[in-house]
């Protein structure tokens, strides 16, 4: 099979978000055509106010796009009602948010599991299937660790062992090194690097961080509501060493 046969994982085409404000329309995407291969950690870069959170949020089925076509693991998200798209999210998507959103009442595992909770998983042991999430983030001597007692670092992989723990063929994440320093930052993108790897997922990273660009399989650049660029670095090394 050639890589152009692969189905996306995900295949946005036309996206567009309006909305009103005070001041009149405000068209923040104006078209935009995403397909996103598994097996791929792909970025998304762009100034502040492109619009890429708000992208980020329509391909993760958490905003409804005001147009454009958008299916997700092969299955349509246009036209359903909120509890459709909610229950497609939970299937299929797994979102690591830029401020982490733990809840601080809740251990690691308890945060974890909570995840697994909304999503309807039925997995036979919950619990061990979080703990491991969590030992495979570097966690497993953190699991009954509150928030509070965790470092910036920690807290971005409870929120990414969160989003892996349901296993979503979809992961997307918004700015997950944004607050870490490089140390934290180089492991939360070797992490999100190596669940690209799996042939059955795919992973979008929002980004303004130039460190993570050695980690990606493909760069997608977007400015002013528009996508720019989109281009897979290590096809053009390839081609340059040829
Ligand atoms: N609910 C809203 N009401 C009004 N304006 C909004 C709303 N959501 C987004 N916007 C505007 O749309 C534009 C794109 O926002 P978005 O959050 O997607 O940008 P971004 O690329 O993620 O920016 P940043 O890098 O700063 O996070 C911005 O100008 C923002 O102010
Ligand atoms: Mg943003």
């Amino acid at each position: 099979m050639t890589s152009n046969t692969i189905r996306p994982l995900l295949a946005a085409k036309g996206i567009t978000k309006t909305i009103q404000t005070a001041a009149g329309d405000l068209n923040i995407l104006k078209g935009v055509d995403m397909d996103l291969r598994p097996g791929e950690l792909t970025l998304l870069m762009g100034p502040s106010g492109s619009g890429k959170t708000t992208l980020l949020s329509i391909l993760g089925c958490i905003l409804t796009a005001t147009g454009g076509e958008l299916k997700v693991a092969g299955e349509e998200a246009v036209g359903r009602s909120a509890e459709g798209l909610a229950d497609l999210r939970r299937r299929h998507v797994g979102f690591v948010f830029q401020g982490y959103n733990l809840f601080p009442t809740l251990t690691a595992l308890e945060n974890v599991l909570m995840a697994l909770d909304v999503r309807g998983s039925r997995l036979a042991d919950p619990v061990a299937a979080s703990s491991e999430a969590l030992k495979s983030v570097g966690l497993g001597h953190r699991l009954n660790t509150y928030p509070s007692k965790l470092s910036g670092g920690e807290k971005q992989r409870v929120a990414i062992a969160r989003a892996l723990a349901g296993r979503p063929s979809l992961i997307l994440a918004d700015e997950p090194t944004a607050a870490l320093d490089s140390e934290n930052g180089k492991a939360v993108m070797e992490l999100l690097s190596s669940v690209a790897k799996d042939p059955t997922r795919a992973v979008l990273a929002v980004t303004h961080d130039h460190r993570t660009l050695s980690y990606a399989d493909r760069i997608i650049r977007i400015e002013d509501g528009r996508i720019v660029a989109d281009e897979r670095p290590r096809d053009s090394l390839i081609q340059a060493a040829a």
